[in-house]
């Protein structure tokens, strides 16, 4: 830990910028660097610096080779001056942090966080003298940063219309990108572009960008708390300035003292080194907040959910309704005799008989069908170690589902019910906000100030009850599972879901690009393992058996689906004793290989063994990828049970169901070939000695 302080009042000069404007000079040539500073192995550096106008930007460096070059800072109010020129620095400090902290659950059992911190403290120059802290943790791998607004005479309440925060990347014309646009009527489940740089227009975050010299960058944000989503708009060549999503009242509102969430990028050499670097939006989360949450148990579910969107079943009542007391203690029979701990139910209690789509103002969260026994199914299922999982789907009626909240949660946990999936359907920016019993009823949009803060209110009183969040239709992850470690999954992204639907059907290359985009963020109840690979009306899903299993390796979650039917797990025995013995939590992870949209490599520690798992998928092209063992444990002799391609597998068709299982005995020392087929996969379990 080091600290230095060095006040370095720098007194702007309105008059002379305004005479060089005149003059048709750039300003941003006649900036002056005030501060600096580098990651803990000096890969990184951030430098800060402030033009003649007085208006503040950073720039990064990443071995020594600009990758961000002069981007602005400052926000944009809706009543007053602009926090933007006219600031001069008044004082930086600098320190550092390295330490480990452990995760309750996660995709590796420690964390390290280690950066070098500046905090720059800037104020007006002018009459208000208001100020602005910006705080940069600075780590090998990436840079977060925020804006600080100390308790001051001349800022207490703005409402924040948006932000002057740019991105700018150097060198644009090689870059590519691969995104989803922000602001229209789907929220997050949409099919990532890949596209130059230049032809983004308005990206949700994560936004994955690969320069010309194959440095990997992403820009997101951690700890979205009280304040809306950030976009990332393209105002011209390379630069992309933050949006913030809309909000009722038109601004983000807040009150001195408050802090923005962190900007991130996270900058590494390679799309693996990219997805490694992703602890940095852990590390800028809070730590826990809620004390011991060992109640939570990471786990595999099986659901009454597939036949739904088959439309063999349905969620209201009638002659197909799933939720039925008999069908899902057939569900929970086969959760118990293949070792699933959770069984979700869907459409189990009233609202869904009309047209909950449009109007979630019927949903009742505390009754349910009459033909669904909740309290019998939930001994029925505790008697065989299986617990029900269960579901409230707001149709984005929030605030009337925020009323039967508290009651909700009681009942499902005097059901022995700890994990509960919530959902938002319906068109961005239709969240139902009602304040007041009876009055107006306001919209807002999903990653609004005020949805960020429902979330949190759902996770809290949630927690209260001893259960764990997956949401559905969420806000994107911004690591507040730290802080909050029941809020434990979450959708976000273009699930399993879509290959039932068609509209279209999940692309061969989507994993390879969720992986490195979306997947950047936190976990994802994608809900994998659909090994009929059929859809509604014989829609064939467009992967391989064996890519459905490595699905469970390289898609993090620590609330994993077997999604499909138990009838068609019962065609599929064989290839089912993967997603069987798979567990959803992990000591390590590393990924091995991989380019963002075409194929991955990733491998998993199981936290509760000395096994390791792999799980390798392409997109619509054959690879053959080789790859060191060295990540097992030296001098030890693992069987490697591979579940892989076969040579004529492919993902079209009935060469989708080709697939081969093979043992053998393999160590650290060795070096497998993996032959991925198009549109293919495959999944290892590596057994350890007993
Ligand atoms: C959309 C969710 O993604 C899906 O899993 C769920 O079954 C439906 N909404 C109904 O809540
Ligand atoms: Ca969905």
């Amino acid at each position: 830990m080091n600290t230095q302080t060095s006040p370095k009042p720098r007194p702007a000069t309105p008059l002379l910028a305004a005479l060089l404007l005149c003059a048709g000079m750039p300003l941003a040539a006649h900036a002056e660097t005030v501060a600096a500073v580098e990651s803990p192995g000096k890969v990184l550096k951030v430098e800060v610096d402030v033009s003649p106008q007085g208006r503040v930007s950073y720039r990064v460096q990443r071995n020594g080779k600009p990758v961000i070059t002069d981007s602005a800072l400052g926000l944009r109010l809706r009543d007053g001056a602009q926090l933007y020129p006219w600031f001069a620095l008044q004082s930086q400090k600098t320190s550092g942090v390295d330490e480990t902290w452990e995760q309750p659950w996660g995709e590796s059992r420690t964390v390290r966080n280690h950066y070098n911190e500046l905090r720059t403290g800037f104020a007006e120059t002018g009459r208000d003298k208001r100020r602005m802290d910006v705080v940069f943790r600075v780590f090998d791998d990436g840079v977060g940063f925020r804006y600080e607004f100390p308790k001051q005479p001349n800022l207490d309440k703005v409402g924040i219309i948006g932000e002057f925060t740019e991105f700018t990347i150097a060198d644009p014309e090689s870059a590519k990108a691969w995104w989803i646009p922000a602001g229209e009527w789907n929220r997050y489940e949409q099919l990532y572009r890949t596209t130059s740089l230049d032809n983004v227009g308005i990206a949700h975050t994560p936004i994955t960008v690969r320069l010309g010299d194959g440095t990997h960058v992403a820009f997101h944000e951690a700890a979205l708390v009280d304040y809306s989503g950030m976009w990332l708009q393209r105002i011209d060549s390379g630069k992309l300035r933050a949006v913030l999503s809309p909000t009722s009242s038109g601004a983000v509102e807040k009150q001195a003292p408050f802090t923005t969430p962190w900007r991130t990028i996270q900058i590494a050499g390679d799309a693996p080194g990219l997805y490694q670097s992703s602890n940095l939006i852990l590390n800028l989360n809070e730590p826990n907040k809620l004390g011991d949450v060992s109640w939570f148990k990471p786990a595999k579910y099986l659901g009454v959910w597939w036949g739904m969107h088959l439309d063999t079943q349905s969620w209201g009542v009638g002659p197909k309704h799933g939720a039925t007391t008999e069908y899902t203690k057939q569900v929970i029979d086969f959760a118990a005799e293949h070792g699933f701990r959770g069984v979700l139910v869907e459409g189990w209690n009233t609202g869904w008989d009309q047209d909950w789509f449009a109007n979630g103002w019927v949903f009742d969260f505390t009754k349910a069908t009459p033909d669904f026994d909740l309290p019998g199914l939930a001994a029925y299922a505790k008697a065989k170690g299986v617990h029900l999982i269960g579901h409230h789907e707001t149709a984005c009626a929030v605030s009337f589902y925020e009323r039967q909240m508290k009651d909700a949660f009681a009942l499902y946990e005097k059901n022995g019910v700890d994990v509960v999936k919530t959902g938002y359907v319906c068109d961005a920016g239709q969240i139902e906000r009602q304040d007041k019993v009876n009055g107006a009823v306001i919209r807002e949009w999903h990653d609004s100030q005020w949805n960020a803060n429902h979330h949190l209110r759902v996770v809290q009183e949630a927690a209260r009850h001893h259960i764990a969040i997956n949401a559905h239709e969420p806000i994107k992850d911004t690591g507040l599972r730290r802080t909050y470690p029941n809020w434990v999954s979450r959708e976000g992204a273009r699930g399993m879901e879509y290959n039932a639907w068609g509209e279209p059907p999940n692309p061969p290359e989507h994993e390879a690009m969720l992986v490195f985009t979306r997947m950047l963020s936190g976990p994802m109840d994608f809900t994998p393992g659909v090994l009929s690979l059929t859809g509604k009306n014989g829609l064939e899903i467009q992967t391989t058996i064996a890519k459905q299993l490595a699905q469970y390796v390289v898609l993090y979650s620590p609330v994993q689906m077997a999604a499909d039917l138990p009838e068609n797990y019962a065609k599929h025995m064989d290839a089912f004793q993967f997603i069987k013995d798979v567990p959803a939590d992990w000591d390590a992870t590393r990924a091995l290989n991989g380019e963002v949209g075409d194929y991955v490599t990733m491998v998993r520690k199981d936290r509760n063994s000395a096994d390791w798992y792999l799980g390798s998928l392409t997109d619509e092209h054959p690879r053959t990828l080789k790859v060191k063992l060295d990540f097992l444990e030296p001098g030890t002799t693992y069987q490697a049970q591979i579940y892989r391609d076969a040579r004529d597998s492919g993902w079209k068709g009935e060469q989708r169901f080709k697939f081969e299982r093979e043992s053998r005995d393999v160590t650290a020392g060795d070096t497998l070939t993996l032959r991925l087929a198009p549109g293919g996969g495959q999944a290892i379990r590596f057994v350890a000695p007993r």
